[in-house]
């Protein structure tokens, strides 16, 4: 394909250029949270434990000062619920002024602070009374999010609920995760629930939930956390984020490809309809024969994570999402897994042709976020897979600019190409 770099991008005055980051993946030592438990027991599907991260829970002031000095003027992260509630019903006010601080660091930084209430880790006790799957929690978020609410919105720009809170059904039709049934017999369930003291049903951790069960939970917390985040300090924007492909049928696939998209994003955008966003999500594509997803075909470029570098993916999320959901939209993630900072490069400046053009066309974008500021804990696939503007010594913690770091800033700082 080739490189679009003829057209002047231009974005609206106030647009948000940001970095993300999840608790989990950067702070280290998340400790009291699933993963934790998940990454540590025998046999299990992590390849690496998460360990240290970037230590970003002490070094968030350095990274954030750097985030600021790069040409950025927002950052999102993720508050982290196993810290803020390490038991139930007791919530550490320290953990909370360990966010005012990050906060903070933010605005004396002129960053607007996007912030996510859940990014997939939840507090092991969670885990151990059915997780997502369980009707109780959808309260018990609510209630959470009402503690931070009251303690730091007051510093809250912007605030997710879930993030994408579809990912339990896109992974299985990615073939990721295997039937309701397998996960609930899956070895790694049993032994987790074994380690807490529980019956495998009774254990359960986003995103590996069975979707019959956690659909309406998630949903359900969602409009609760909506509700209390309101009710709360200050008044910011809510919305959750989705995970979106873009969904592609082949002949003979429509049919498959619809009913895909019916049950891993329309009745999702459906629910965002009330909110006052909604944030993309997306990483690339994916096509549609008559039984399901194809391989990517012969002359596909893939990235680390094993599927098609396809930057273009974006802007089709963005058009079907703002058609669907009418609201509107943040890209609160985008970004490529890949060792070879040029090829970074390509690919943000192609994602960003497309959110250009999607702006051209008169929708409502108001920012985007790369994911991810640092290289971070890739989940199941450990430290191997490279999303980071910025490298980071495992060893050392020493933080290394990229050139798509300085690249992408001084894009922000211009806001786009002029
Ligand atoms: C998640 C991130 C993840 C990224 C790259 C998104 O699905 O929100 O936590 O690291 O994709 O795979």
């Amino acid at each position: 394909m080739e490189r679009e770099l003829a057209i002047a991008m231009k974005f609206p005055a106030g647009f948000r250029w940001g970095a993300a980051t999840a608790a989990h993946q950067v702070e280290g030592a998340n400790t009291n949270s699933d993963f934790w438990l998940l990454e540590h027991l025998d046999g299990t599907v992590f390849m690496e434990p998460s360990g240290d991260a970037c230590d970003h829970y002490h070094r968030y002031p350095d990274d954030i000062a750097l985030l600021a000095s790069l040409g950025f003027n927002a950052y999102r992260f993720s508050i982290e619920w196993a810290r803020v509630e390490p038991a139930p019903g007791e919530f550490s006010i320290a953990q909370l002024d360990h966010y005012r601080r990050m906060l903070e660091t933010c605005h004396r930084h002129g960053l607007a602070a996007v912030v996510t209430m859940h990014h997939f880790s939840s507090p092991r006790w969670l885990a151990a009374r059915g997780g997502w799957e369980a009707a109780e929690t959808a309260m018990l978020f609510a209630r959470y999010c009402e503690r931070v609410a009251n303690h730091l919105g007051d510093l809250i720009d912007t605030a997710c609920t879930i993030n994408e809170i579809n990912l339990p059904v896109v992974l299985r039709q990615s073939g990721f995760l295997h039937s309701d049934d397998a996960i609930l017999r899956a070895q790694w369930r049993v032994a987790a629930a074994r380690a807490v003291g529980v019956e495998a049903e009774n254990f359960s951790s986003f995103p590996f939930c069975v979707r019959s069960l956690s659909r309406e939970v998630l949903l359900d917390a969602h409009r609760g956390a909506t509700q209390a985040l309101r009710a709360g300090r200050g008044k910011f924007p809510i919305g959750m984020t989705l995970a979106l492909r873009d969904m592609q049928a082949v002949p003979g696939g429509e049919d498959a490809c619809a009913r895909a998209r019916g049950e891993a994003e329309d009745i999702y955008l459906e629910a965002a309809r009330g909110d006052d966003f909604l944030g993309v999500q997306c990483y690339t594509r994916e096509r549609f024969g008559e039984h399901g997803v194809l391989p990517a075909d012969g002359s596909a470029r893939f990235t680390q994570m094993g599927y098609e570098f396809c930057p273009e993916a974006l802007e089709a999320a963005i058009r079907y999402a703002a058609a669907a959901a009418c609201v509107p939209l943040i890209v609160t993630e985008s970004g490529v897994a890949t060792a070879d900072d040029s090829q970074r490069i390509e690919f943000v400046e192609r994602a960003l042709a497309g959110v250009a053009r999607c702006l051209r066309d008169g929708i409502d974008v108001r920012g985007y976020f790369h994911w991810s500021l640092l290289d971070n804990f890739e989940w199941l696939f450990g430290y191997a897979p490279r999303f980071g503007l910025i490298a980071v010594d495992r060893e050392t913690q020493r933080r290394t600019v990229k050139p798509s770091a300085e690249w992408l800033g001084a894009f922000a700082r211009a806001n786009g190409t002029g």
